[in-house]
């Protein structure tokens, strides 16, 4: 890639941070994209989480997927090509090509190039000879991968990252994933399970301050590039249960009535108002079943750890679904 193209891809996302700040932080209820959290040191932070004694799931989830290795690689068959939106360092798919038999292949799939070299480089080291082919795509759009996969093609989806969309945002990618990976696809997906407040808000609200660190990064962030003066000290984090919605809401406590400018424009803060960040849904299976279906797939297996904290799914195209995107 030529330097002018990476300059220039840097300058739109900073312009597309500005925008998405300046409009959350409008609303009447403030908000920020969590995706935002994730520059180079929200990303060295979240790995930091993964490994925190309270966050359950990525070792949960690792659990699963060992333990239930041999089943997995029973029910997908010999020749998949494992396709992953959003791989981050490919630990995962490391993982799982182990249980697969002859997999074909390995599609790590990002909008952003630099995020696919860690993954693609592992899982090249770790499986020498498999065809490694990294795709630079946004997948909140609609996209064809079928060609590149093939017949046999498995979506992965590890993480819970659907957690992080809104349900019915959660239906139109599960949707999206289906129509980009043609008629016979599967897709293994990692849902977190609703279990009790106290243990979510604990896995959101370390002891280390670790997810606190995390959240507080984007004001620094915003500070570094959308020109911003967030006073660090006057926010807080804080993670609730939101029972209605059963997800665990991250949110930023603003500590003082305080003006904060950014990009020119002045925001105000009320003593206790908060900039809602990110919003991870659980799920119970059986709203799971029902939010696969209503995206064109059925449920084939479903595997889950001895306390049922966590859920990995391996769904398939249900035929009778109009191929509509
Ligand atoms: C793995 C991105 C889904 O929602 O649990 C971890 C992100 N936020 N701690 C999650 C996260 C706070 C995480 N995802």
């Amino acid at each position: 890639m030529s330097r002018a193209h990476s300059l220039d891809a840097a300058e739109m996302q900073r312009a597309a941070l500005l925008a998405d700040a300046v409009a959350g932080l409008s609303a009447p209820r403030k908000t920020l994209p969590c995706k935002w959290l994730y520059d180079e040191e929200g990303a060295r932070l979240f790995e930091a989480i993964t490994r925190l004694p309270e966050y359950y799931p990525t070792r949960t989830e690792m659990r699963i997927l060992d333990e239930a290795g041999e089943d997995i690689g029973r029910r997908v068959g010999p020749g998949a090509s494992v396709v992953e939106f959003g791989p981050g360092d490919g630990i995962k798919a490391v993982q799982l090509l182990q249980a697969l038999a002859s997999p074909e292949a390995y599609l790590p799939v990002d909008i952003a190039p630099e995020w696919l070299d860690a993954a693609a480089a592992r899982v090249a080291r770790a499986f020498p000879g498999l065809r490694v082919q990294p795709v630079v795509a946004d997948f909140s759009q609609a996209l064809d991968l079928s060609d590149r996969a093939g017949p046999r093609a498995l979506g992965f989806f590890p993480g819970s990252t659907i957690g992080n969309f809104e349900p019915a945002d959660a239906v139109a990618f599960l949707r999206r994933v289906r129509g980009a990976l043609g008629a016979n696809a599967r897709l293994l997906l990692g849902a977190d399970l609703v279990k009790e407040p106290k243990v979510l808000e604990a896995a959101y609200d370390d002891g280390a301050g670790v997810t606190a660190a995390f959240n507080l990064n984007l004001l620094a962030r915003l500070n570094a590039e959308a020109d911003a003066n967030f006073a660090l000290d006057a926010f807080r984090h804080r993670a609730i249960w939101n029972a209605a919605k059963e997800r665990i809401e991250m949110h930023l406590v603003s500590m003082a009535d305080q003006s904060v400018r950014l990009a020119g424009r002045v925001f105000r803060f009320a003593p206790g108002e908060t900039i809602h960040t990110e919003s991870s849904h659980k799920y119970r299976p059986e709203a799971l079943r029902s939010l696969a279906e209503a995206a064109g797939w059925q449920v084939a297996e479903m595997w889950t750890d001895s306390a049922a904290q966590f859920s990995v799914w391996l769904l398939e195209a249900s035929s009778a679904t109009s191929r509509t995107d």
